[in-house]
């Protein structure tokens, strides 16, 4: 048992960024004519190119060599064949199973799990069929015109996602809409424009415990019961995606209106299984199938490709190399599209609850930095608000740059305009501006040289910000699927680099106790819990104005 750090691997890679750490990117450029060549790579349609990094083949290399040391091939292995690789909950990681178009059997202890899978999307198929045809009709026999999703956390962020991603395949006559928060606000302003009759509420929670959800799945039933007066009407307005039968029975949910899971989809990889339902409803089902089948081509990628080929595997050594040894705490998603301005919240849950993780699985400390800060904005916005800070800042923020060459809304010359900042954006962090050239521009422009000497540091920028950017010809259910799956192996392969599960997440878990207990609380109005001074000072002047 011991840690990565102590690998000669490692050890050799510490070595080499001693080496290299001052070396600048044109400089590697320059050294190397076909780096601009060996440093991309095309998949599935998306295409990558990665040699805007501190990086050198030697360097890549060397993180190969940790890979294999690690075993990251036998990982993947392990993952694909159902092993229960999460052990700390005694679960399987199949999400791949889940759109294994290939229908090669995965078997978890025995037992084939693409049955169990393909009767999920049999019954989603016909559902979503009746509803998109008007077949399926609420209460009073209207058809549904309005779909809300009450989920959170894996249940919300990657549904919402792929929604809002997916915008030009939906109709207009279908709308879906997304409620997570258990602030009343959002339910009640989602409502606010609805009509019970025509409304169909989907509840998805893989626990079917949740409290956000299970709160506002109440209230919509409230709302919908005022309404329609008629308990028989939750039939028609409800439907549960879920592990929890038991739990969507004691809601009110007829079990025949409720489509099941498993233990080892992981609620936030899990839009691949029936809580990708509003997804399906909104683009409609051959278009989801489509979005796995993007996501399968990935997974066997991933599965088959060396790693000198393998795009998760080398986004994740480059993102590593970063955190370990270029010491960045943070990584930034930037993509040039409107559609994929969820992208970034939904990779914060993906990576930072898979890899926000302290102990090895043998649950031995670790004496290095696991996963980073995820953040981020799409382009142009990111560029008039924080990008200041990534171009002279103090920070090295590797980012993600993630673009298509063709629009779902070419309107006169915004896409090239857009796709232009794109690329003057990795140009330029990686070019920067040195002081001379700043200074040269400025006396070009007639400034005093007294004046232009003091602007110029100002006005320099240090460059060498590492970028990699990531295009496919346009955002399709496909494509979508491609680039959803790359991004999961890169966690995937961080979490073995690290030796860490990437699969549970109980760090969530203490919060949502002391929530419980304080919940009473202000519900009783008196403080019974030993609080430390300051939870019980705010519990106090929360309590004496609320009552006031
Ligand atoms: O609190 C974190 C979490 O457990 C996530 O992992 C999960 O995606 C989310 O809550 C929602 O859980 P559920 O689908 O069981 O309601």
């Amino acid at each position: 048992m011991s840690l990565v750090t102590q690998t000669p691997q490692w050890q050799a890679l510490q070595r080499h960024w001693d080496e290299i750490k001052e070396a600048r990117m044109q400089d590697l450029f320059a050294a190397d004519p076909g780096r601009a060549q060996a440093m991309q790579l095309t998949v599935a349609g998306l295409y990558l190119d990665y040699a805007k990094n501190l990086v050198t083949r030697e360097t890549l290399g060397l993180l190969f060599e940790l890979a294999e040391a690690v075993d990251l091939q036998g990982w993947i292995r392990r993952m694909f064949a159902g092993d229960r690789i999460n052990h700390t909950e005694h679960r399987a990681v199949l999400h791949v199973a889940l759109r294994n178009r290939s229908n090669r059997p995965i078997r978890v202890e025995g037992e084939d799990v693409m049955p169990l899978i393909n009767g999920v999307l049999t019954r989603m198929e016909q559902f979503v069929g009746r509803v998109r045809s008007g077949d399926w009709t609420g209460q009073t026999g209207r058809r549904i015109t309005d779909v809300v999703n009450i989920g959170i956390g894996g249940s919300n962020l990657g549904p919402k996602m792929v929604c809002a991603a997916l915008a030009p395949y939906q109709r207009e006559d279908l709308r879906v809409h997304f409620v997570s928060n258990v602030d009343g606000t959002h339910l009640v302003e989602t409502l606010r424009r609805l009509d019970p009759e025509t409304t169909l509420f989907i509840v998805a929670s893989k626990t079917f415990t949740t409290q956000e959800t299970m709160t506002n799945a109440a209230s919509a039933r409230d709302w919908l019961l005022a309404a329609l007066k008629e308990p028989a009407a939750v039939a028609r307005h409800f439907v549960a995606v879920s592990t929890n039968a038991e739990q969507v029975t004691a809601f009110g949910i007829d079990t025949a209106n409720m489509f099941g899971f498993w233990d080892w989809v992981g609620g936030r990889y899990s839009l691949w299984s029936a809580i990708g339902l509003p997804i399906a409803i909104a683009i409609g089902f051959e278009r989801f199938v489509e979005l796995l089948e993007g996501a399968h081509s990935m997974d066997e990628h991933f599965r088959t490709a060396e790693l000198p080929d393998n795009m998760p595997a080398i986004l994740a050594l480059i993102g590593m190399w970063y955190a370990n040894f270029a010491q960045a705490r943070t990584h930034a998603v930037l993509p040039y599209d409107e559609s994929l301005r969820f992208l970034p919240a939904y990779l914060q849950q993906g990576d930072m609850e898979s890899n926000g993780k302290r102990v090895t699985h043998e649950g031995l400390a670790v004496d290095y930095t696991t996963g980073p800060v995820v953040w981020g904005e799409p382009g142009t916005d990111g560029q008039h608000a924080f990008y200041q800070l990534i171009h002279q800042g103090t920070q090295l923020i590797p980012a993600d740059f993630i673009g298509a060459i063709h629009s779902h809304n070419e309107l006169g010359d915004h896409h090239l305009k857009l796709m232009a900042n794109f690329f003057a954006q990795t140009e330029a962090l990686m070019r920067g501006r040195t002081f001379d050239e700043a200074l040269a521009e400025m006396l070009a422009a007639g400034l005093p040289e007294e004046r232009a000497r003091l602007l110029a540091h100002h006005r320099t920028f240090p460059g060498n910000r590492p970028t990699n950017s990531i295009l496919m010809e346009r955002l399709t259910p496909r494509t979508l699927g491609v680039l959803i799956a790359l991004y999961e192996h890169r966690i995937f392969t961080q979490g073995v680099l690290w030796g860490i599960n990437s699969f549970d997440q109980w760090g969530v878990e203490l919060g949502k106790q002391l929530a419980n207990v304080i919940l009473e609380e202000l519900q009783r109005g008196r403080i019974k819990a030993a609080h430390d001074a300051s939870t019980r000072a705010l519990l106090e002047h929360f309590m004496r104005y609320r009552d006031a």
